[in-house]
């Protein structure tokens, strides 16, 4: 068990800077997981917390030791990659225990970790079959049983359920969870899906150009993003961003004209005059005699596409012609293309960011 300090890391490759004063305490026991577009430097991080590429600057622990000149071996870690590149030729008993069989791990300890590994991920009926025998999923069962049977201060993983199909992927996100629940290890783990990062982790690191953006629990994150960039990357569909005035006290334009309240409000008192994004997730918007009891705030849009998904329909609006939204409704809701609508806006999830430093004005 360990807690993981990065303490002002940066990672230089020539004159490209991958990784930029990097700051973070993983506690022990945590599931953190990174996330961010491609390129962002989520492996980057991930390798210099595994030892596999030099750190430029900074300060690296792993449990209370200093480890920037310990070679990876000597880490305690055990990393699951996207390609998890199991040995054909060897079965998922020999697969599993072969980093324990290296290390000269005495015969009675590997069969053990081997063993409770297997039935912690159900795979302890597969232990003669070779990779090409098994599923997609199963072998990615194997990847993990591989790391667990190190049993390692800390796990790290980057990206390991991108080469499965959706379904599974939605599987083994719950395993991986409950994996965690039992074993109590420190993980981090990476990914560029935002639902991933969202259903998985305790806390997620929000990553853009190699620098931190925001860390937060996810709900944290989804209510208050720092930035236009975290509010847009977090949630599906994204958050909706229309250019509007602040004009004493109200956000407006040709098309709407809301009143902020609370925290919002005195916030953007400064910006008088000036113009801002104005930030709303689709659930927060609404057709008349929906959830949004409100008749004030509205957006004047035409509706262009109605997408019934069941359980909600999205519908995605043109506002003024030259900007769009999408609002999230009732599955019942009567609204074809074509329609003039005017959406509600449900005022205590209202956002709004600076047009230059895309800072979200309610929390700076
Ligand atoms: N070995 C390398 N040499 C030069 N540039 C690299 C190398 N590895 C990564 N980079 C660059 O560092 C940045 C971060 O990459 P990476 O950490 O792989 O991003 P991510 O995992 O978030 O997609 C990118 O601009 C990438 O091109
Ligand atoms: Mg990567």
């Amino acid at each position: 068990m360990a807690e993981v300090v990065l303490d002002k890391i940066w990672k230089r490759f020539g004159n490209v800077v991958a990784v930029e004063d990097f700051n973070l305490t993983i506690d022990d026991e945590e599931f953190m997981v990174f996330v961010g577009p491609s390129g962002c430097g989520k492996t980057t991080t991930l390798r210099m917390i595994a030892g596999l590429e030099e750190i430029s600057e900074g300060t690296l622990s792993i449990g209370e030791r200093v480890v920037n000149d310990v070679p990876p071996k000597d880490r305690d870690i055990a990393m699951v990659f996207q390609n998890y590149a199991l040995y054909p030729h060897m079965n998922v008993h020999q697969n599993m225990s072969f980093g324990l069989r290296l290390r000269k791990t005495p015969k009675p300890d590997i069969e053990r970790r081997v063993s409770e590994a297997a039935q912690l991920l159900q795979i302890d009926h597969l232990l003669d079959r070779r990779p090409r025998e098994l599923s997609g999923g199963q072998r990615q069962r194997v990847a993990l049983g591989r790391a667990i049977v190190r049993e390692p201060k800390v796990f790290l993983m980057d990206e390991p359920l991108s080469n499965l199909d959706a379904k599974l992927r939605v599987e083994m996100r719950a395993s991986i969870k409950k994996l965690h629940l039992r074993l109590g290890v420190t993980t981090v783990y990476v990914t560029h899906d935002q639902v991933e990062a969202m259903t998985m982790g305790t806390r997620i690191v929000v990553m853009k150009d190699g620098l931190i953006q925001q860390v937060a629990s996810p709900i944290e994150l989804y209510d208050k993003p720092v930035n236009k960039f975290v509010g847009g990357f977090i949630g599906s569909p994204a958050m909706n961003f229309l250019v509007g005035g602040v004009q004493n006290g109200r956000l407006t334009s040709e098309q709407f004209d809301i009143k902020p309240v609370g925290e919002l409000a005195e916030k953007i008192a400064p910006y008088n005059g000036k113009k801002v994004y104005v930030g709303m997730r689709p659930e927060n918007l609404d057709l008349p005699g929906g959830k949004i009891p409100e008749k004030q705030n509205t957006i004047k849009a035409t509706v262009e596409v109605v997408e019934p998904l069941g359980a909600e329909t999205h519908i995605l609006a043109s506002v003024g012609g030259d900007q769009t939204l999408v609002a999230r409704v009732d599955p019942h809701a009567r609204v074809q293309p074509g329609d003039n609508v005017d959406l509600l806006v449900d005022l205590d999830f209202l956002h709004a960011f600076d047009l230059d430093t895309e800072a979200n004005i309610r929390y700076t």
